[in-house]
């Protein structure tokens, strides 16, 4: 088992739009996932919670202020937690015009319905379970979903890769179903490497954090499906900063401006 993250074109890092093509059109919602596959990328990163009725939505914020239109729909529900809300509710909500008119009427998608669509575009997904401590459960609620719409078998487990900043989350996450790849998010120490890759094939830190170095020395890990620890980093948007990350030997780049990161990695 183990997913083909790594798979990178002729040892290019494989490139992931973070949230989506998450610079060119609303984070998190369908049309930055659409707008990855037309550009030609086929890794999308997301953020995955749970909703007052206990349904998976994918939003990064805990709250929904910032992303849409829920003060005026919502106006006296301040904070606006997603936790505080039903589906239903954020399933009015306006998740695109923020970004844009043109996205007007975007909404905040629930993980099957991202999942469904991710299919369609022939996407691959770095899923990830934000905010685990805020809703118990949610790696094994997570983990039937994607079960239930056939991500879990054999071809589909190589799109896959489940990652979370808890790694309480991401050790549950490969308790629960050894065959998944997971990340932990974040830059463990060295020392801390051996006991990480117990649970987690690659570690997420920011490029700020990354030294050629570290990279290195995760490389000399192996993760629980017998594999070199791989190193996926964030978030790297322009091209001097990409160059460095490939120069630092990580395998993957997770980025807002896909077609930036690739012109970069391409010319090199
Ligand atoms: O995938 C890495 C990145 O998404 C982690 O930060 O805050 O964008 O979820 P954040
Ligand atoms: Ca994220």
């Amino acid at each position: 088992p183990g997913s083909d993250a790594r798979a990178g074109e002729a040892g290019m890092p494989t490139v992931i739009a973070h949230r989506g093509a998450s610079a060119y059109a609303p984070e998190n919602t369908l049309p930055a996932i659409d707008k990855a596959a037309k550009l030609g990328f086929t890794w999308v990163e997301n953020d995955v919670q749970r909703t007052k009725d206990g349904e998976l939505v994918v939003l990064h914020d805990d709250s929904l202020q910032r992303t849409t239109n829920v003060e005026d729909v919502f106006p006296g529900r301040a904070p606006w937690k997603v936790r505080d809300f039903t589906a239903a509710e954020i399933a009015r909500l306006d998740a695109g015009s923020w970004y844009s008119p043109a996205y007007a009427g975007a909404r905040v998608p629930t993980l099957k319905q991202y999942m469904s669509r991710v299919e369609r575009n022939h996407e691959k997904l770095l899923l990830e379970i934000k905010n685990p401590e805020l809703y118990p459960g949610i790696e094994q609620q997570t983990l039937k979903l994607l079960g239930n719409e056939g991500w879990l078998d054999g071809k589909h487990l190589r799109r896959l890769v489940v990652q979370s900043f808890s790694a309480d989350s991401v050790r549950t996450v490969h308790e629960l179903k050894p065959a998944v790849t997971t990340a932990y998010l974040g830059k463990p120490s060295v020392a801390k490497l051996r006991g990480f890759a117990r649970f987690a094939d690659l570690v997420n830190p920011s490029i700020g954090s990354l030294t050629r170095g570290y990279v290195s020395t995760v490389h000399t890990f192996h993760g629980p499906h017998g594999r070199p620890l791989g190193v996926f980093a964030w978030t790297v948007d322009d091209a001097a900063t990409a160059r460095k990350a490939a120069g630092y030997g990580v395998d993957g780049v997770i980025t807002n401006k896909p077609d930036v990161v690739r012109a970069a990695l391409a010319a090199d």
